[in-house]
């Protein structure tokens, strides 16, 4: 038997027994005669001692363990005389009476400790030497129980598990496809799924009633923290439900999940935003609202001075910052520097101090009255101490750039706390994006997604003020999952793809299996999807969701442990009938 015991299970209640464990080295001391080693596995860390005057031999052998040496010994635990409090196996220690080296280690390249001095790029290039340190495998254990309780709970809830295939054809979701020649037809590429949106529809169409699946999505877009190529879902579908039905099974998953993972019990039903709202109110879609500082119009109150700046712009809008009239000439400029920074692109920065005493100072005193300048802090709801910031522009870039400020000085101020959970629902997003570049419209959510119906008759006459059935839960600013109502109409899906500048031939070819399925008595269905990782990222505190995927991609979309994506050998190509001619990058 290599154990009978793991590294983290040895308690009080032990002492006196011979056991056997096998795990890593995680560090040896020698003090005096005495030899102490760490030893770690997935369960914890069980302290061993090998006394010099007891068995000589032995404890040279100790002596000469490394970093990462895998041994077995076998011991008696015994009580420590010095307690360690902070792990579990503190109480006792191993007095060994047998070393066996498993195998022998090279110094890694970074200590396997919680606070690791390994940079970021070297301790991907040895994902499973950073799998190894124990916060790192808590993310993934967490991350295991979830996906456990998610199964369970959805069973309960009659949903069933359907695997839905990897190579397939495009599914727009909004991001680049990944694809994949093929072999057998010369010159032909499959897609990988950005989600398994079609199938799932198509499994309503089958009677399936109730569909979920951990699902693998694929897609090539700009990376961010919360952003992976490939990711996992929680996808999810239901037949012969309204808005409120998936809404509410939803939101009872996340209620329950909450409660399973953290102990904390939301009684209230979580609010719902309309998308326009949270715009207006917080510039986003995705509104972290742990904190107030809402935006205030105040466009009407700068009319008539002829302050070209305000004149000019479509939109006046302010936030409020409690307590932050005393910061310093410095400390706004520095706030200016933080908006006009390229990623963000305002153009400038307009402040109100309302100082302690109530008198007003602010960046526009020579265009205002001191009554105007009054009237735009009121209208903020600044009190004394309080400062104002104000940023014009056109309304939805300025909203968007607004809204990065507030989430600095909510940051600045300590409102955006981990601890914290203030999750909602944002619905009644439009229909339709129109992208100025392209000159087109573009599905907010995807092409499958039901307008409301009170909004149909605006599809012709016009299409960006019709309001979809779709709906996002966010939560501390994250967009955890979506979803909508689907059409299930083959004409009013085929109204959608023309409307998207999709004719009638590129619709039948992209997508003709479904509106053939469409002829068949498909029934009224709809759905979202979670994103696993941020879920479990959110729960475990984590700032990038790469931390809860075991072998995550960087942001230059490369897994540098394996070194992909990489060339590929020419009998490969040859295979493939394919031949290399990269262009040069326009
Ligand atoms: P959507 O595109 O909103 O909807 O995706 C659903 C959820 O998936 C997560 N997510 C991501 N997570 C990590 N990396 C990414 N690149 C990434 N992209 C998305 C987010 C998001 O909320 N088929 C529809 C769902 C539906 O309509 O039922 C869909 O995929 O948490």
């Amino acid at each position: 038997m290599f154990r009978n015991y793991t590294c983290g299970e040895l308690r009080q209640e032990h002492i006196g027994k011979n056991v056997t464990l096998a795990g890593w080295v995680q560090r040896t001391r020698k003090m005096g005669g005495m030899t102490f080693v760490d030893l770690r596995d997935r369960y914890g860390i069980t302290q061993l001692v090998f006394n010099q005057e007891v068995n000589a031999e032995l404890c040279e052998k100790s002596n000469k363990l490394g970093r990462e040496f895998v041994i077995q010994i076998k011991g008696l635990v015994s009580e420590r005389s010095s307690k360690n409090k902070n792990i579990p196996t503190g109480d006792i220690e191993i007095i060994v009476d047998e070393l066996n080296v498993l195998n022998s280690s090279e110094v890694p390249p970074f200590t396997i400790e919680e606070n690791t001095d390994g940079g970021d790029d070297i301790r991907m290039q040895y994902r499973y030497l950073d799998l190894r340190r124990s916060n790192v495998r808590a993310n993934l254990e967490l991350r295991h129980k979830m996906a456990i309780e998610i199964r369970k709970y959805l069973d309960e809830q009659h949903f069933m598990e359907v695997e839905t295939p990897i190579l397939i054809n495009s599914t727009p979701e909004g991001a680049r496809d990944f694809v994949v020649p093929s072999r057998m037809s010369p010159g032909e590429f499959y897609a990988l799924p950005q989600s398994p949106q079609l199938f799932k529809q198509l499994l309503m169409v089958s009677g399936f009633d109730r569909y979920f699946q951990i699902a693998k999505c694929f897609r090539d877009e700009d990376l961010r923290a919360d952003r992976q190529p490939e990711f996992t879902q929680i996808d999810c579908e239901m037949t012969f439900v309204e808005q409120e039905d998936v809404i509410n099974i939803f939101e009872n998953m996340t209620k329950h999940l909450f409660k399973f993972v953290k102990g904390i019990e939301f009684n209230d039903a979580f609010p719902r935003m309309t998308w326009e709202d949270a715009m207006n109110t917080y510039g986003s879609d995705k509104p972290d609202i742990r904190f107030g500082m809402p935006f205030v119009e105040l466009k009407d109150l700068t009319l008539g001075a002829n302050f070209s700046v305000f004149d000019s712009a479509d939109y006046v809008g302010g936030i409020c910052a409690e307590g932050c009239a005393n910061y310093t000439r410095k400390q706004i400029d520095q706030l200016t520097d933080f908006v006009k920074r390229p990623q963000i692109g305002a153009k400038g920065l307009i402040w109100i101090r309302v100082e302690e005493n109530g008198s007003l100072k602010s960046s526009i005193d020579k265009f205002y009255t001191p009554e105007q300048v009054k009237a735009m802090a009121d209208k903020c709801q600044a009190k004394p101490g309080d400062l104002v910031l104000v940023l014009c522009g056109e309304r939805r870039k300025t909203q968007k750039q607004l809204c990065e400020l507030r989430l600095e000085m909510g940051t600045r101020l300590g409102f955006r706390d981990k601890n914290v959970y203030a999750p909602l629902w944002v619905i009644d997003f439009p229909l339709f994006e129109w992208d100025d570049e392209t000159q087109r419209f573009y599905a907010m959510h995807h092409p499958f997604t039901m307008p409301n119906p009170e909004d149909v008759p605006m599809l012709d006459t016009d299409p960006g003020k019709v309001r979809a059935w779709a709906y996002d839960m966010v939560i501390n600013g994250v967009e955890l999952g979506g979803g909508s109502i689907r059409i299930h109409d083959g004409k009013l899906q085929q109204k959608m793809f023309s409307l998207l500048g999709l004719s009638q031939e590129e619709a039948q070819r992209k997508f003709g299996y479904l509106l053939n399925a469409f002829k068949y008595g498909a029934p009224p269905h709809g759905g979202l999807a979670f994103g696993l990782d941020r879920m479990v990222s959110m729960f475990a505190g984590l700032d990038s969701i790469r931390d809860c995927i075991a072998f995550p991609k960087n942001n230059s979309g490369r897994d540098v442990m394996i070194d992909a994506p990489s060339k590929i050998d020419d009998s490969q190509l040859d295979e493939l009938n394919l031949k290399i001619d990269i262009k040069e990058k326009k």
